[in-house]
Order: structure tokens, then C-alpha cells, then sequence
């Protein structure tokens, strides 16, 4: 799988100046109508989202109603709840309501193929959202943050903040191997990374498979399999601790200490560091996350996470359904590159990553209006 081929400079278009559409959820019941605005019944866009028990979705849930408040057009927001056969169900409902446009984050990126492809087959334009869904024809636009960079920062950020000296231990976690961004999160930290395990700053702590790999740049997807396989999360808090308890468990002294944890995102951040936090032999820890998730952004204020990388949701949502606009609209979407998601080029519209730490939480994340200053302690 390809990444992002970049065609023009990033021009964070702030379409939410030019977004008419809205949320209505009262349009129950299908009469199949693809066209006009508001009939009875009928629902312009669908939408629909992973999980409601990750935080980072909820987000995006609230963000697309704030945006969607004074629409022309009607959408509506289902969840998966971690489960293909579910999303199947939903974007069928939602074909019966009669939409023109789905924008869906998949839970699994080859598994919702069957379903996007249902979707085209009714005439409808598919826009991936935030993950790729893979070896299918059955998209048209992907809209996503740049996620090799946060793999990139993430790994730049413990190399910058581990401690001083050589053979620093480096525990490695990674996302769902169901999840083209996992695989591109993990590219970028290994980018970064990996030259500095070659030369001996750090000593890989968790994983063989990443071990037998440490003398190569660039790893083929199927490498990048192998080291997931052993490393991954599958984005599951409970995974991600019972992971770290073993890990720690069978650690030798020398690969305590002072040590830097590859995280993946907030969610498997805060249980990792949870379980490292704990550890009497571990002393300190330099641990990564992103999202910008609430209760990671007390954590970094409470010292317990060391970053996270801040996705800006309104951006996102704000691409999305500025695209979608434009669909409904008759014109075509504005895309800054494409991704090969095994199959064909999608075209796509990419967006920056920030970096969050104690330092700057106020600036990005409260000056700028994404979260509330009463809504952390210690601030
Ligand atoms: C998203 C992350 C999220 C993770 C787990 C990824 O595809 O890009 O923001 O933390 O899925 O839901």
C-alpha cells in the first residue's frame, strides 16, 4: 500500500465558512429519493463511524453535529460498535433512506469493501474518512489526517525526550492490523526510529520480530505485518495493559530503568502508562499517544503521558462534508493527492498533525477553542 502522494502545498481550507449543511436525525423511513433537499424520509449523506467506546469517535460524532446545525441538507450518524457485519447493516439502512453521499470510517479497511461496494452499486459517492478502506474500487474520495507523520513525530518525540546514552530500552506497541493507518502510524515511528536502533541508542525491549528487522529503512508491508502481529493493541485499552504487564513481566533489569514506549494512540497510551507508571524498577518513562483525547490531555498535565498528536476533528469533518456538499451540489470535490489503496488511486484531501505536550496544551488546545480550560485540572 502506497501513502499519501502529495501534489500541491496543504491548504487547510476552512470550509466550515462555506458549510450549509446540517443534522437532521428525524428522517426516518426510506422512499428511496435521490434527489432534493429535505423530503420526507430521505437522508442526503450518511455517516457512519467505528466505535462509540473510543472517545476519538464520540469527537468526531460531536464535531460533525456542530457543523452540521444549520444544514439544507439532512444526514445521519451510525456506529458500528466494532463489528463489519454491523457497518454492512448500517450503510444498507442507510441506502433505504435514499443517500447520495456515505462518508464512512471502516472498522475493518478490507472488510468493508462488500459494503462501500453495495453503496456504489446504488449510485451513491463513497468517501473514506480518516481510514482507508482497501482492495476495492467501491470509493471515490478520502478524506484523512496525515498519518505517517504521526507515526513520524511520535517516534521523533521519544528520540528528542529518552534519556541520555546507549541501549535505551524501546517498547514497541502498534494499532489494528485490521487498519490501513496502523500500518502507516508504525511506517512513520520505524522511519524515524529504526536508525537509532541500528546504532544502538535503543534496544528493541518487546518484540523479536522487530529485532530481526532493526538493520532495515523501510519495511514491506508483510514486515510491517509481522511486527503488528506481535505488537498490536488491536486499538484495545485492555489489550494494550495485558500487553505491557507481560512485557514487563519477562523484562530483565537492564531493559528497565529509564525507558521509551512507542504508544499508538491515547487510548492504549493511558493503560500503558498505567502499567509502566506501576513498575518499581521502571524510573522513568517517555511514552506517546494521539487523538488529543480529554483524559490524555490530563495525563500529559498530570506528567503521566509524555504527548499526543492532536488531529484537529473539525478539519476532518469539515473536508468531508465540504466534499459532500459539493457532490450534492453537482460540482466536483477539491483533492490535494491520492492513495493507492491496493486497487486503484483514491483521490484524497490530507491534513497536518500537532504536537501536544505540557508546553503548548493551552495554545492548541485551549486558545484555540477545541476544548475548555475548566475541563482539566491543574491547567
Ligand atoms: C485513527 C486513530 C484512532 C484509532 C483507533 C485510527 O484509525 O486514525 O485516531 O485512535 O484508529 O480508533
Amino acid at each position: 500500500m502506497k501513502k499519501f502522494k502529495f501534489i500541491s502545498a496543504l491548504v487547510v481550507a476552512m470550509l466550515m465558512a462555506v458549510l450549509v449543511v446540517g443534522c437532521s436525525n428525524d428522517a426516518a423511513g426510506g422512499d428511496g429519493n435521490k434527489s432534493g433537499k429535505k423530503s420526507k424520509g430521505k437522508v442526503n449523506v450518511g455517516i457512519v463511524l467505528p466505535t462509540k467506546d473510543e472517545p476519538r469517535w464520540v469527537q468526531d460524532e460531536t464535531r460533525f453535529h456542530d457543523a452540521l446545525k444549520d444544514s439544507e441538507y439532512t444526514t445521519e450518524i451510525l456506529f458500528s460498535q466494532g463489528s463489519s457485519a454491523k457497518e454492512k447493516e448500517n450503510v444498507e439502512t442507510l441506502l433505504n433512506k435514499g443517500i447520495d453521499v456515505l462518508i464512512i470510517a471502516p472498522h475493518d479497511g478490507p472488510a468493508a469493501g462488500a459494503a462501500v461496494e453495495a453503496a456504489k452499486k446504488d449510485g451513491v459517492t463513497v468517501i473514506a474518512y480518516d481510514r482507508l478502506i482497501t482492495d476495492t474500487k467501491g470509493i471515490d474520495y478520502y478524506v484523512t489526517f496525515d498519518s505517517v507523520a504521526v507515526g513520524e513525530a511520535q517516534g521523533q518525540y521519544l528520540i528528542d525526550h529518552a534519556a541520555d546514552g546507549k541501549d535505551i530500552p524501546l517498547y514497541l506497541y502498534a494499532g489494528a492490523a485490521s487498519d490501513n493507518n496502523a500500518f502507516l502510524f508504525f511506517e512513520g515511528a520505524w522511519k524515524v526510529l529504526q536508525p537509532k536502533i541500528a546504532d544502538g541508542t535503543f534496544v528493541i525491549a518487546n518484540s523479536s520480530a522487530a529485532e530481526a528487522l532493526k538493520d532495515k529503512a523501510e519495511l514491506s508491508r508483510d514486515e510491517l505485518g509481522k511486527v503488528l502481529g506481535q505488537v498490536t493493541t488491536n486499538w484495545d485499552a485492555n489489550e494494550a495493559k495485558n500487553k505491557a504487564q507481560t512485557h514487563l513481566t519477562a523484562a530483565s533489569k537492564e531493559l528497565k530503568g529509564e525507558v521509551a514506549v512507542l504508544a499508538p494512540n491515547d487510548g492504549t497510551s493511558r493503560a500503558i502508562a498505567d502499567v509502566f507508571g506501576t513498575d518499581p524498577d521502571v524510573s522513568k518513562y517517555v511514552i506517546t499517544g494521539q487523538d488529543a483525547e480529554k483524559a490524555s490531555i490530563q495525563y500529559i498535565i498530570d506528567g503521566k503521558q509524555s504527548m499526543t498528536v492532536f488531529k484537529d476533528v473539525r478539519t476532518l469533518v469539515a473536508d468531508a462534508m465540504g466534499m459532500a456538499v459539493d457532490i450534492l451540489d453537482g460540482k466536483k470535490p477539491e483533492t490535494t493527492g491520492s492513495y493507492d489503496n491496493g486497487s486503484i488511486e483514491v483521490p484524497a484531501k490530507q491534513t497536518d498533525v500537532i504536537v501536544i505536550e505540557q508546553e503548548n496544551v493551552k495554545s492548541e488546545l485551549i486558545d484555540s477553542g477545541y476544548y475548555e480550560e475548566s475541563e482539566f485540572k491543574g491547567l
